[in-house]
Formats: structure tokens, sequence, C-alpha cells
């Protein structure tokens, strides 16, 4: 079994950018169980078929392969022999990733995965669920949060960077729908773990979170 770090926490809290730092700190592998679900989701958009119908999405869960791959730190996502990296970070992929993360059968696919790399490694994982339901005991969880008006702004900034025209009221509706169906569903909803450190990084740099989850990690 590998030593573990949960991070779990709302869409645009800075997971991702806060896992990688930590990971690389720490020699751990880095898993971004949210790339898993959106390669699920565009799966089935590849698929073409209708992603309300959980039973037409549950039968071809088992025609779905999904893994990771490291270059130079960089984590790849392969779906079916398909390198995904760049197909799975539109909006669209984006949005029907959290319709089709509810259903119970592709939890559990992905979940079996994640459990899977972590026995075999050391890691830093970021998700949802992973402090409730995927490493229960893991050795470290974090519970990162940050206020819609501040996710929504550094969303903006960064689709702005890309050269895209964002409208900062769509985005904040669109944090406040995924923030509602991530944490109301009734299949490992997002929730904060009993034993999880909560940091609100609203008001913090990205060296202050990451120091503040390094410093946990050693008084452990
Ligand atoms: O973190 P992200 O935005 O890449 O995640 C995409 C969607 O996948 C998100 O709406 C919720 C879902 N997800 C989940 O249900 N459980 C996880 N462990 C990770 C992501």
């Amino acid at each position: 079994m590998g030593k573990q770090i949960a991070i779990d926490g709302p869409a645009g809290a800075g997971k991702s950018t806060i896992a990688k730092i930590v990971s690389k700190k720490l020699g751990f592998i880095y898993v971004d169980t949210g790339a898993m679900y959106r390669s699920a989701a565009l799966f089935f958009l590849k698929k073409g078929v209708d992603l309300s119908d959980e039973k037409v999405c549950s039968g071809l869960v088992d025609e779905i392969d999904i893994s990771l791959k490291y270059e130079d730190g960089a984590q790849k996502v392969i779906l079916n022999d398909e390198d995904v990296t760049g197909q799975i970070r539109t909006e669209e992929v984006s949005n029907s990733a959290s319709k089709t993360a509810v259903y119970p059968a592709v939890r559990a696919k992905l979940s079996a995965l994640q459990k899977k790399i972590a026995e075999e490694n050391d890691v830093v994982m970021d998700g949802r669920d992973i402090g409730t339901v995927v490493l229960p005991n893991a050795f470290l969880k974090i519970y990162l949060t940050a206020s819609v008006e501040c996710r929504a702004e550094r969303r903006y900034k960064e689709m702005l960077e890309k050269g895209e025209a964002p409208d900062l009221e769509t985005i904040k509706e669109d944090i406040r729908d995924r923030d509602y169906r991530d944490m109301h569903r009734s299949e490992a909803p997002l929730k904060k773990a009993d034993d999880a450190v909560e940091i609100d990084s609203s008001d913090m740099t990205i060296d202050e979170v990451a120091d503040a989850i390094l410093n946990e990690y050693k008084k452990r």
C-alpha cells in the first residue's frame, strides 16, 4: 500500500494546481480523478448516446478503458488507446462529466481503478470523493474550497488568456450548477471527510496553499 494524500473540493478551488506541486515536492504520483470522469464522458459523447440515459451509459462502461501515463512528470490520459489529454478540457466535456459521474456503474469502474493505482504507488489524488470513498484511510486528507466569486474570476482570467470571450455571470452560474450536482448526487457526493483539514484558498496564493498542505504532511 502506498502513502496517500487525498485532496477533495469543488471545481475551480485549485486542487490540480496544488496537487501537482505537492506531488512533485514529495516525489509522489499525481492522480487527477476528474480527468478520468471527463474521459468517461468523452467516451459517451463520441458514441453519440443520450447522456441522461443511465441504462445505456451504464451498459457501455465495460467498453471504457482509461489509463494514466506520465511523461516528464506530466499526466497523460489514455482512453481506449487514444491520448485524450487535450480533448477532455472543453466546457462541453466538463459539463457532461458532472452528469455521467452520477451513475453508480461509472463510479464503480473508476474508483476501482483509482484504488488500484493508490495501492501500487505513493499518490496525491484529487477529486470529490477521494477522502470519503476511494481512500478512506488516506494518510492526509485535505478539503480545498474557495468562494464561487473567486473561482469564477480565476476561470474567467484563464479563458481570457486562451483568447476566448468569457462571460463572468455565465461562469458563476455554471460553477453553482456544477457544485449543486456534485454535492447533491446520491452516489459519493462531494463533502468534507470528518478527518479532513479544510483550507479556503480564496485569499491565499498557490504557494501558501501548497506550503499549508506540506506542513500538515510533516506534522503527521
Ligand atoms: O475536477 P474536474 O472538474 O476535472 O471533474 C470533472 C467532473 O467529474 C466533476 O463535475 C465531478 C466529477 N468527479 C467526480 O464525481 N468524482 C471525482 N473523484 C472527480 C471528479
